[in-house]
């Protein structure tokens, strides 16, 4: 389908093109009538006809093996999927060289992310994280009586290592640590994030949430999955839901000590669904769909970063799938401006009030976004 040239619709016509004057079913009957290679051009709107770029999802598609594997599941679904997950388990653990007892899935990393914060706050005593940070696992053990210590990112809007390692003590329950970070895309430097969570992990566990990282540039020389192999007290979360774009399915994993991964599973349901399990050991079978969804998240981030430049805006160096900017107004303002002209950015930030995080759509949505942010900013 070729791309809509959003900037010549007005909201009926976009709802007709694309289908979503049939409320609730905007982006369903598209995804599913999109099994080939062909990068994906619709443009998926919410029920409202807004162009959602709030998530973090990856538009641009699953991968057509993972989506036929979903197909081809269909009729299994009056099962249990119990039977699927060890091979599942299986390909992950090959994938990251470990052992399948390394390995807990969970309904999205966001159920791990709860589940380690659960068992971490066992004791009361402190979580350190960045701020502005990814909020679920501190404040899941926040919840459970922790005291949450924030160490401000640096002017670059990177985790700033040495305030965090000052901040490690007996005390401290667990260490958080977002790679790339989201909101900002930072990247920290690899050497530097090795010898810090080697330090810190003496102290503490050291959980590292790399939900973003297979966007970065250089996955291989970023991921802290070898401290896991040399058994370091650390955790390195992964999801499906963000470049293998698989959201709805709700698939996650980390990777952790064995014995650390059996007193997690405690806290957890473990219970993933059927077309998850088929989609994501599919996608880890189509070894050419990372590479080439990297290089188009790439892209968009590029060309974002062209408007943002023209425009004089600062940003912070992106590597995830979203870009965050300052924006010279305050972010509420924004966010609406940005609505009146379809799009939804995500939410405040504090304490970097006028600045927005927008995820990289696909080349449908970003056109609808350029043309947006050409007239708000
Ligand atoms: C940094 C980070 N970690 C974890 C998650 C949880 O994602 P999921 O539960 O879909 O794997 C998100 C979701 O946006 C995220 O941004």
């Amino acid at each position: 389908m070729k791309t809509l040239r959003p900037s010549s619709l007005n909201r009926r016509q976009w709802l007709q093109a694309t289908g979503a004057a049939v409320a609730g079913l905007t982006l369903a009957p598209r995804l599913r009538s999109a099994p080939t290679a062909a990068p994906v051009e619709y443009l998926p709107v919410t029920p409202e006809g807004l162009v959602q770029l709030s998530l973090n999802e990856n538009t641009l598609g699953a991968s057509p093996q993972a989506i036929a594997a979903m197909r081809a599941h269909l009729e299994q679904t009056c099962r249990y999927p119990y039977g699927l997950t060890p091979s599942l388990v299986k390909a992950i653990a090959a994938k990251e060289g470990v052992t399948p007892e390394h390995i807990v899935m969970g309904v999205g990393s966001g159920e791990l992310l709860e589940g380690c914060g659960a068992l971490f706050s066992r004791e009361p005593g402190d979580v350190i994280a960045a701020v502005p940070g990814y909020l679920q696992m501190v404040a899941a053990m926040e919840r459970r009586g922790c005291r949450v210590v924030g160490v401000p990112l640096n002017d670059r809007l990177e985790h700033d290592l040495d305030a965090m390692a000052a901040k490690v003590g007996p005390a401290t329950r667990c260490v958080y640590i977002c790679n790339p970070n989201n909101p900002t895309g930072t990247l920290v430097a690899a050497d530097r994030l090795r010898a810090f969570a080697i330090a810190a992990a003496r102290q503490a566990p050291v959980f590292i949430d790399e939900a973003y990282l297979e966007c970065a540039d250089d996955f291989a020389g970023n991921t802290m999955v070898g401290l896991v192999r040399e058994g370091h007290n650390v955790v390195v979360a992964r999801t499906f839901s963000k470049i293998y774009g698989l959201a709805g399915q709700r698939v996650g994993y980390a990777v952790m000590a064995p014995e650390t991964a059996r007193a997690v599973r405690a806290h957890l349901s473990g219970s993933m669904n059927l077309l998850g399990i088929v989609a994501a050991q599919a996608s880890l079978a189509d070894t050419g769909f990372v590479p080439a969804a990297r290089a188009r998240i790439k892209a968009g981030r590029d060309a974002l970063l062209a408007v943002l430049r023209a425009k004089g805006r600062r940003y912070a160096e992106p590597q995830g799938s979203f870009v965050f900017f300052q924006t010279g107004q305050p972010i509420a303002d924004f966010q609406a401006r940005m609505r009146a002209e379809g799009v939804i950015v995500a939410r405040a930030f504090p304490p970097l009030l006028d600045w927005c995080r927008i995820s990289i759509g696909n080349p449908a949505e970003m056109a609808v976004a350029h043309a947006a942010l050409q007239k708000v900013l």
